[in-house]
């Protein structure tokens, strides 16, 4: 039993503190439209979601009618390429159940076209914006469905832990609870449509290179704190299913791991949906099914080896007395009250896109209106880093010249989509791999800025990253310059540049760094935009000559729009960093292993609580991003405690934002929890975070509520999540290291 001492007011508070003036009264005319904009996005059906009880009753009733044959045949892909999606399970008659169509990617789909390609994960963690998190989810379950996929293959939920992780732009980031919050809220929105959603990948597939082999060798508390997490938020959502990851899993593969299948995922979080293979990650079939895989994708052992694990294998070893009969309707139970649980017995869309055969597919446009969406998405997470004198927004009556350097500012010219994306060239938007989606356009950041521009300023440009000479002369005749610079990275199987999916290293790519100094050298009104898949080097982020600096990510097909949204001050940017960025490469925790086997030695260490323990000074840290305008916080406050029965705890925060700036904008206020010592937690844990919308002089309360969840740590003696006794620090900051205020509380 705890009970509460409320500590007398330990509170230190900083005011607002960006490092650039307000802009002058004349300056106002292109700013003030300034919009804090709500995110926009109307979805078209409400879905009746069924519990997992009811979804249970009405599969027994099928199941039970199934034979053995039928049972495994559900559980079973036809065979890669064999249908009409990246994955097709096999169907009954009598009693019917249909192939599910399972589709490519977490940001829209794969292989077709007629389909939105929005804003990647990492950008979605970048907003912070649960509202516009779930409504990106919403329109591409609005998508999937309206192309007769019952399967959206995502969201990517992998830590970015190496900060090179090539697939790290697919998730959502490098702190658990952000994670966890943007793949809770992205599988709502899926699922809302009525399209089952799969969290992936079970568990410890942080790195592109060796997936297929090596082994994560991951305590069980690190497990616990940072790599489950976002597992147990998924399963809480109600998502229909998990995918199992490549790789190993402390020695044994993560398709065929009783530990992490059925032990973590079906025991401990309760997990009642199915488990899937990622493609040809199954390795056994009695090991398998016995240890929790209940699909194996895309059926066959490997790419169109006509063989299967499962199949008339998996019959076998039924028969064998290998695998008990039960554990295959459990499979098959799983799958169909998945099934029921969407809805997808009503009504379901045929499937009407072929992948592989695009003769065959119809070419519906299921766009909507999703770009406006996407958008907002794309300015909501563009994080400014810098913003000296001002630079920001771009005031036309001041600037007459505006010169548009780089390759990444412009098309790309071998085409608008090359295959999986897998070619760095013009302006990049998404990484590449299975998990991208066919652009039906890119505005570019010159289109953009064009646009937006008119004819109120003189704009030239120079889209080649090489000529040094050139973009310096273009640079010194001009006002402001602005030079593009990217990084990319994707999956293994597409090599791009030399980078075999994890990046090489963190520098930019195309001799960026050389291209911003000789822009930067020629003109002191610098800007530089970084379209990255992650973390980069930034040598020159002290440059004098370099006002500003933004980092739009990968914002998907209305890049330049919503660049220049930010640009000319159109949405005031309230993004923030998803990850750290370090400054020098040396800082991080964690790199990509080339070992077969090897250990994540930080242990709960990731990120930015990995900075704050060894006191490394970052050069942006994780949650921090620039405004237009100020925000003031104030009466901090732990404002209700309620001790419940059983010992649960409930804390409840608060604290007052105020806009004192001169702009409407939106304010990210992050909650992080320094837990008493005897919990042996990192300096501080991210536990809450809001977007409050407020105009100029306007204040309003923010609350957060803290439970078990948010204030236990996880003990290797008890095995058990524990609430720990002892002072607790709350501390509310507009990032990870600029805390506005602390209050404390002690559980005894
Ligand atoms: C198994 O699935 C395939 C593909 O859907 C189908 O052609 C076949 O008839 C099914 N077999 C059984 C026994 O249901
Ligand atoms: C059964 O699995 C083995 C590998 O364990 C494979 O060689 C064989 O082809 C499979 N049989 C069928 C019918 O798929």
């Amino acid at each position: 039993m705890k009970s509460f001492i409320l500590t007398t007011a330990i509170v230190i508070t900083t005011l607002a503190c960006q490092s650039f003036a307000l802009p002058f009264e004349d300056d106002l005319s292109y700013t003030k439209k300034l919009l804090a904009q709500e995110p926009i996005f109307q979805a078209a059906q409400q879905i009746n979601i069924l519990s997992w009880e009811e979804s249970y009753a009405k599969a027994s009733s099928l199941v039970g009618q199934m034979t053995l044959e039928q049972k495994v045949n559900i559980t079973t892909g036809v065979g890669w390429q064999s249908g009409p999606c990246v994955g097709n399970s096999g169907r009954t008659t009598g009693p019917d159940f249909p192939e599910l169509c399972l589709q490519d990617s977490p940001l829209g789909i794969r292989f077709t076209d007629g389909v939105s390609s929005g804003v990647a994960g990492i950008n979605a963690a970048a907003s912070f914006d649960r509202e516009a998190i779930r409504k990106r989810g919403e329109y591409m379950g609005q998508e999937f469905r309206a192309k007769g996929a019952h399967v959206q293959l995502g969201p990517s939920m992998n830590m970015l832990r190496a900060p090179e992780g090539g697939r790290n732009w697919e998730a959502f980031g490098e702190d658990p609870f952000l994670v966890g919050v943007a793949s809770a809220e992205t599988i709502i929105g899926i699922q809302s449509q009525g399209v089952m959603a799969v969290a992936k990948h079970l568990i410890g597939n942080e790195q592109e290179t060796n997936r297929l082999v090596h082994s994560a060798n991951i305590d069980e508390r690190t497990v616990q704190e940072v790599y489950l997490w976002p597992f147990k938020q998924a399963v809480d959502a109600g998502v229909a299913s998990v995918m199992c990851a490549y790789n190993k899993i402390n020695g044994v593969y993560a398709c065929e791991s009783d530990y992490a299948i059925n032990k973590l995922l079906k025991d401990q979080l309760g997990f009642k949906g199915f488990v899937q293979s990622d493609w040809s990650a199954t390795h056994s079939t009695v090991d398998s099914a016995n240890h929790g895989l209940d699909m194996t994708m895309p059926g066959d052992i490997s790419f169109n080896s006509g063989d299967s694990y499962f199949g008339r294998n998996l019959t076998n070893a039924v028969r064998s007395g290998q695998v008990n009969e039960d554990r295959v309707t459990d499979m098959a139970m799983r799958i169909v009250a998945a099934w029921y649980k969407l809805g997808q017995d009503q009504s379901f869309p045929a499937v009407n896109i072929d992948s592989f055969r695009p003769n065959l597919d119809q070419h519906i446009n299921v766009q909507g209106d999703h770009k406006d969406l996407i958008r907002q998405m794309g300015a909501a997470s563009t994080v400014l880093l810098k913003n000296e004198d001002n630079i920001l927004p771009l005031r036309t009556s001041g600037i007459k010249k505006l010169a548009v350097i780089g390759s990444d500012a412009g098309p790309n010219p071998h085409g608008l989509n090359c295959e999986d994306h897998g070619c760095n060239a013009g302006s990049l938007a998404q990484g590449w791999g299975s998990g991208t989606a066919r652009y039906p356009y890119l505005i570019t950041p010159i289109d953009g800025i064009r646009n937006r521009a008119g004819n109120a300023m003189d704009i030239t440009e120079h889209l080649r990253d090489n000529d040094f000479h050139i973009a310096a002369e273009l640079a010194s005749q001009a006002n402001v310059a602005i030079v593009f610079v990217n990084s990319d990275s994707g999956e293994e199987f597409i090599t791009v540049e030399g980078h075999v999916g994890d990046r090489n290293n963190l520098e930019l790519w195309h001799d960026g760094d050389a291209l911003i100094k000789a822009v930067a050298d020629a003109n002191q009104n610098t800007i530089v935009v970084v379209h990255s898949v992650g973390p980069i080097l930034m040598p020159w982020s002290n440059h004098p000559n370099i006002k500003a600096i933004v980092l739009p990510g990968l914002p998907g097909q209305e890049s330049g729009n919503s660049l220049a949204d930010i640009l000319f001050g159109d949405v005031n940017p309230s993004g923030r960093l998803p990850y750290t960025i370090a400054s020098k490469y040396e800082d991080y925790p964690a790199k990509i292993d080339h070992g077969l086997s090897f250990t994540y030695s930080e242990g709960i260490n990731i990120g930015y609580r990995w900075f704050d323990k060894n006191n490394i000074k970052p050069l942006y840290e994780f949650g921090y991003g620039l405004s237009y305008t100020n925000f003031e916080y104030k009466n901090f406050a732990l404002n209700q405690i309620n001790l419940e029965s059983q010992g649960d705890v409930e804390v409840q925060a608060s604290v007052t934002i105020q806009n004192t700036g001169m702009f409407d904008g939106a304010e990210i206020p992050q909650v992080y929890i320094t837990f008493p010592e005897i919990a042996q937690e990192p300096p501080q844990l991210l536990r809450g975070f809001e977007k409050v919308y407020l105009s100029k002089g306007v204040e309003q309360t923010v609350t957060f509520t803290f439970k078990k969840s948010e204030l236990s740590y996880y003990s290797i003696d008890s095995h058990q999540w524990v609430v720990p006794q002892g002072e607790f620090s709350v501390h509310f900051g507009s990032s990870s290291r600029n805390i506005r205020g602390t209050q404390k509380f002690t559980l005894i």
